[in-house]
C-alpha cells in the first residue's frame, strides 16, 4: 500500500498593504488569515494594524520609499488600498522594480483620477450614466446653465478631490455658485481645471465592485455606503459612515444587466484603448426609474464597504489578489462566501466632517472585541504610550456578521455602544434602508 503525505502548503509569502484606513485593515486582516501569507506589513497603518500586523513608516504617497522597501523585504504581493497613489502610478513603479502588485496602472486609474475621462469611457462603451456637459470657463458654464430649463444638477471637478469634488444642486443658482467655487474659486485647486454639470439622477446607490485583470472578471458581493453624516442621510457629505453587505436592492437580475452593460463594456473599452484595467473596479450605481446607471467609477476597494464585504468573503484573499497581478485570474476558483449578511458602523470624532480635535484616548476597544463574529477595524487610529488614541475623522468601523441583516446590526452597535472617547458618535441607521 502507499502512504500519501498532504503537502503543507507554502507559507512564505510577505504582503505589504499601502494606506493607513479602515478599508487598509481590513484588508490586512484578511490577507493574513491567507495559509500562503507568513507576514504583513501596512505602510504608513494606524493602531489596528499595528496589532494585527507590521507597520511601516513610509507614507502612503511615498512612491519611491515604499518600492525600495518592497524590494529589500522581498515583498510578495502588494496591495494598494487608496485612489491617490494608485492615480500617481505606484503599480507601474512597482511593476518596473519587479514587485508584484494589485491595482490599476496610472493609465487605467484615470477611470477615477478624470471624471471626464471616465465619463468618456462610457459615452464610447455605451454605458447607461447621467448626461453631461464639460466645462473650464466659468462664463461658458453659466451661459449654458442659463439656457437650461429649470431644473436640479449635478456639478463636478474634473479631478481627485478626496470625495467632496460632487456637488449636488437643487437649482440653477446653486449650480452657478458650484461652477463659481470650482473654476472661480478654485476649491479644488488643480482639480477644478475642468469640470462636469450632470443631469440630477434620483434613486437608491450601491457598490457593485469586481475583481478584474483585464480578461477575467470576478463580481464581489454587493453593499450600500451611507455618505451623508446624520441619520435619515441627512447632514454634509462624508467619507461613509457604514455598509452593509449584501444590498438586497440588486437582485441577481440587475447584477446581470450591470455585468451586460457596464463591467464588460467598460474592461472591453479599456482593452481597445490599451490601457487594460487590472483591479478592483468599483461602480457607483444609481438605481432609477429607467434601469441602473453609473455615478463614478473608482478603481479601488471602498471604504467603508470593503470592510463588511472582506467579513463575509471565505476564499482566500492573497491567492485571489496575486492572481489577479499576475493576469491568470480565470484560474481562481468561484468566490465563497459567508452566507450571513454583514455591517459596519463608522464611529467619528466629534466635529467631523468638518475639523476635529486629535489624541483623543478610546475606551472599551477590548470589551468589544470579545463578541462573537465582530471585528473591530481601526480608521484614524494610533498608539501613543501604549494608549489607543483618535487620529482621523473616521476612526473605527465595528464591523459584525448576523444570521440576518437586523442581528448583524445589532451586534455591530452593541459593540459600538461599549468603545467610548470624547465626542466620538455614529449614525444609529445604518442597513435601515436594506428593509424598506
Ligand atoms: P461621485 O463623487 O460622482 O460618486 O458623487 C458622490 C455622490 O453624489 C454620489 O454618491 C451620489 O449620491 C451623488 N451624485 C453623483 N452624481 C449624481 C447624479 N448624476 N445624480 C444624482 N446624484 C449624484
Ligand atoms: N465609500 C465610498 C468610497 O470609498 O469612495
Amino acid at each position: 500500500f502507499s502512504i500519501h503525505v498532504q503537502q503543507k502548503t507554502a507559507r512564505n509569502m510577505k504582503v505589504l498593504v499601502v494606506g493607513q484606513g479602515g478599508r487598509e485593515h481590513a484588508l490586512l486582516w484578511k490577507l493574513k488569515q491567507s495559509p500562503s501569507v507568513d507576514e504583513v506589513f501596512c505602510a504608513p497603518g494606524n493602531a489596528g494594524t499595528a496589532v494585527d500586523g507590521v507597520n511601516v513608516d513610509i507614507a502612503d504617497n511615498d512612491i519611491q520609499g515604499l518600492v525600495k522597501f518592497a524590494v529589500k523585504e522581498e515583498i510578495g504581493l502588494v496591495v494598494v488600498g487608496p485612489e491617490v497613489p494608485l492615480c500617481a502610478g505606484i503599480v507601474d513603479a512597482f511593476e518596473k522594480a519587479g514587485v508584484k502588485a494589485f491595482g490599476p496602472s496610472k493609465a487605467a486609474a484615470q477611470l477615477e483620477a478624470s471624471k471626464i475621462f471616465s465619463k468618456q469611457v462610457m459615452r464610447r462603451a455605451n454605458v447607461p450614466t447621467a448626461s453631461m456637459e464639460i466645462f473650464s470657463r466659468a462664463e461658458e458654464a453659466i451661459g449654458w446653465l442659463d439656457k437650461q430649463e429649470e431644473s436640479p444638477w449635478v456639478v463636478k471637478a474634473d479631478g481627485l478631490a478626496a470625495g467632496k469634488g460632487a456637488i449636488v444642486c437643487a437649482n440653477r443658482d446653486e449650480a452657478i455658485a458650484a461652477v463659481k467655487l470650482i473654476l472661480t474659486q478654485r476649491a479644488f485647486g488643480a482639480a477644478g481645471d475642468q469640470l462636469i454639470i450632470e443631469e440630477c439622477l434620483v434613486g437608491q446607490e450601491a457598490s457593485i465592485l469586481a475583481i478584474i485583470d483585464g480578461s477575467t472578471i470576478i463580481p464581489l458581493e454587493t453593499s450600500q455606503d451611507h455618505k451623508r453624516a446624520y441619520d435619515n442621510d441627512e447632514g454634509p457629505n462624508t467619507g461613509g459612515m457604514g455598509a452593509y453587505c449584501p444590498a438586497p436592492l440588486v437582485t441577481p437580475e440587475l447584477m446581470d444587466e450591470i455585468l451586460e452593460k457596464v463591467l464588460l463594456p467598460t474592461v472591453h473599452a479599456m482593452n481597445t484603448a490599451d490601457m487594460p484595467f487590472r483591479g478592483i473596479l468599483y461602480a457607483g450605481i444609481m438605481f432609477t426609474e429607467t434601469g441602473p446607471k453609473v455615478l463614478e467609477y473608482n478603481v479601488r476597494f471602498g471604504d467603508p464597504e470593503c470592510q463588511p464585504v472582506l467579513m463575509r468573503l471565505k476564499s482566500d484573499l492573497a491567492q485571489i489578489l496575486l492572481a489577479a497581478a499576475e493576469h491568470r485570474l480565470e484560474e481562481v476558483e468561484p468566490l465563497e462566501w459567508d452566507p450571513r449578511p454583514s455591517i459596519c458602523v463608522v464611529m467619528a470624532s466629534e466635529g467631523y466632517p468638518a475639523s476635529y480635535e486629535k489624541g483623543r484616548p478610546i475606551a472599551g476597544l477590548d470589551a468589544a472585541a470579545e463578541a462573537e463574529d465582530v471585528k473591530v477595524f481601526h480608521a484614524g487610529t494610533k498608539l501613543i504610550n501604549g494608549k489607543v488614541v483618535n487620529n482621523g475623522g473616521r476612526v473605527l468601523g465595528v464591523t459584525a456578521l448576523g444570521d440576518d441583516l437586523a442581528a448583524a446590526k445589532s451586534k455591530a452597535y452593541e459593540a459600538a455602544n461599549k468603545i467610548k472617547w470624547e465626542g466620538g458618535w455614529f449614525r444609529n441607521d445604518i442597513s435601515n434602508k436594506a428593509s424598506k
